[in-house]
């Protein structure tokens, strides 16, 4: 045989090999688990956004969801949306009696079962800016409610996903990977994507899987540009005069304006991108580790992640959120 003709069977045997690797992934990819009627759920953060679709989509499978909810509303607008098996019960993640109260009651719906899932959506974004208007309680505001609220959630559930080797599936974000902004928002996003990598650890000899999932920017109550717009109003207002002198008297406005336009032109209404990503990792016998949900995650953020920080001092002269 000609070195030709050999260098071109090498070349189709590698085609041959990367496409069955392929194809092999994608149909693991899509084993389902047994069950789901059996199966009991637990989402934070259902009064709106991915925690509330995610709940309406689990139940019209016939999990058993039990839907925590920051106030009455959300969980009156969620169980007038769901079947009578969906379950709603109020939490705040950032107080301790809270959660043990939300324990007590899923212990009593799950029995001997234990919990198959436990999803930690809940999250804010406000107060987010630049970080030399924030003062310290500014950025323990989110980080309570987003990373410390996720690991007592996950601590106070552990032993009844243990009973059932069950899932953990936190809600990070792109900004989890790439910090555009200050406050304690990407804080606690790579907070979330650490303590999710270590309980992934930790929790593999129990049988337990946890996946991170990774939204790009999306329309939900966390991009609400009227809530953010208003608080950095506030945090620009409190500051001395000399600090809003050194940004200069046209900076605030300036601000809110390239926000607005590249928020609007970023955030993709359709947020079932984010549920069936968090659906399969809660329904698929072999969950990912890490999804990136939508496509500006995976072809823009993730991939702008790994660029060198020159390209964001030059690029970026406002931040985006
Ligand atoms: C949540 O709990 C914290 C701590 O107990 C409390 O300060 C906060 O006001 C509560 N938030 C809501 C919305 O009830
Ligand atoms: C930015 O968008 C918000 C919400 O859509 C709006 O209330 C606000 O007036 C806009 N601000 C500017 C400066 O365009």
């Amino acid at each position: 045989m000609s070195i030709t003709s050999m260098s071109h069977l090498a070349v189709t045997c590698a085609l041959l090999l990367v496409t069955l690797a392929a194809v092999r992934w994608h149909i693991r990819d899509s084993y389902k688990v047994d069950g789901f009627s059996q199966k009991h759920v637990f989402i934070t953060g259902c009064d709106s956004g991915f925690g509330h679709l995610l709940a309406r989509q689990l139940d019209g499978k016939g999990l058993h969801v039990v839907a925590a909810c920051l106030t009455e509303k959300g969980a009156a607008d969620l169980t007038a949306a769901a079947s009578s098996r969906l379950k709603t019960l109020l939490l705040n993640v950032t107080d301790s009696a809270s959660i043990g109260r939300a324990v007590e009651s899923v212990s009593k719906e799950v029995g001997e079962r234990g919990l198959w899932g436990l999803v930690n959506n809940a999250g804010r974004s406000v107060p987010i800016g630049p970080t030399e208007w924030m003062k310290l309680e500014d950025f323990t505001k989110v980080l309570d409610v987003n990373l410390i609220g996720v690991i007592e959630v996950t601590l106070q559930f552990l032993p009844l996903l243990k009973k059932a080797q069950g899932r953990v599936v936190n809600v990070a974000s792109v900004l989890g990977r790439l910090s555009l902004t200050g406050g304690g928002y990407c804080l606690s996003k790579w907070g979330v994507e650490a303590f999710s990598d270590s309980l992934r650890r930790d929790m593999h000899p129990f049988g337990i899987k946890v996946s991170i999932i990774e939204p790009g920017f999306f329309k939900t109550a966390v991009t609400r540009l009227d809530l953010i717009e208003a608080d950095l109003r506030r945090l620009w207002t409190r500051l001395p005069q000399d600090v809003k002198d050194s940004y200069g008297e046209t900076y605030f406005d300036d601000y809110v304006k390239a926000q607005n336009f590249s928020m609007g032109l970023l955030c993709s209404p359709d947020i079932s991108k984010v549920t069936r990503c968090m659906e399969h990792a809660l329904t698929a016998r072999f969950p990912r580790t890490r999804y990136s949900a939508g496509w500006d995650a995976k072809l823009f953020w993730i991939p702008l992640s790994y660029l060198p920080s020159c390209v964001f001092l030059k690029g970026m002269k406002f931040n985006i959120l």
